[in-house]
């Protein structure tokens, strides 16, 4: 835990994350609250030197309340892991704190949040980023780097290079670990993973951060 700051009034980091968290719990910024289990806020150190951004939680980590826990959270841990990074190091949220979707007949299908849903949720990932300070802001998939970046994004343009976001901070921008996991084709699916893996590997470097075994 990092020392003494003031965050949403607050003097600690951790009690100001914890506070956030308990006040997301209750969120009717919009009506996304109403079909979800429950808001699953970011989770990770409170001085972590780098934050992973997705787009909102899915159908396992609605039921847990955790962020990254199903599929596309397995997906990326392995390329957390690969690209040299301690996932327990590492900030994880998401930019729409509840699971949106639609019901196919008893499934709970992913919907991607519009743009109203994205800009009224994005009060709580401003106060992440303000709370965390994290050195680099890994936006994974074109809805969190659209949040970040304050504009439409397209991957193949302004994806895996050094960004400079709002207040000063580095960004980067990269795959959604979901978007690899639909990609049909084995040998395109394996290349996109492996572009994954290389832009967390750019991030790492550009917070500055020591590769561990794994990654090396
Ligand atoms: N996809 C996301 O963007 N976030 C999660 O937490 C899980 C899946």
């Amino acid at each position: 835990m990092r020392g003494a700051k003031s965050a949403a009034g607050l003097p600690d980091a951790g009690q100001a994350l914890t506070r956030l968290a308990e006040e997301a719990a209750g969120c009717e910024r919009c009506a996304l609250y109403r079909h979800a289990t429950q808001a699953v806020f970011g989770e990770g150190p409170d001085d972590a030197a780098i934050m992973l951004v997705g787009e909102q939680p899915g159908d396992q980590e609605d039921k847990a309340g955790r962020p990254f826990v199903g599929p596309a959270g397995r997906i990326l841990e392995r390329a957390v892991t690969e690209a040299g990074l301690d996932k327990a190091g590492v900030y994880l949220t998401n930019a729409v704190k509840h699971f949106k979707h639609e019901m196919r007949g008893k499934r709970r299908m992913h919907q991607r949040p519009n743009q109203g849903e994205v800009e009224a949720c994005r009060w709580w990932l401003d106060h992440e980023l303000a709370v965390v300070r994290p050195s680099v802001v890994v936006g994974l998939g074109v809805t969190a780097a659209r949040v970040l970046l304050g504009r439409p994004v397209v991957l193949a343009r302004d994806g895996g290079r050094p960004l400079r976001l709002a207040e000063g901070r580095q960004g980067l921008m990269t795959l959604h670990p979901a978007a690899i996991l639909r990609v049909p084709d084995e040998e395109a699916r394996r290349q996109a993973y492996l572009r994954l893996v290389g832009d967390l590997r750019r991030a790492a470097a550009l917070a500055g951060l020591e590769a561990t075994e794994a990654g090396r």
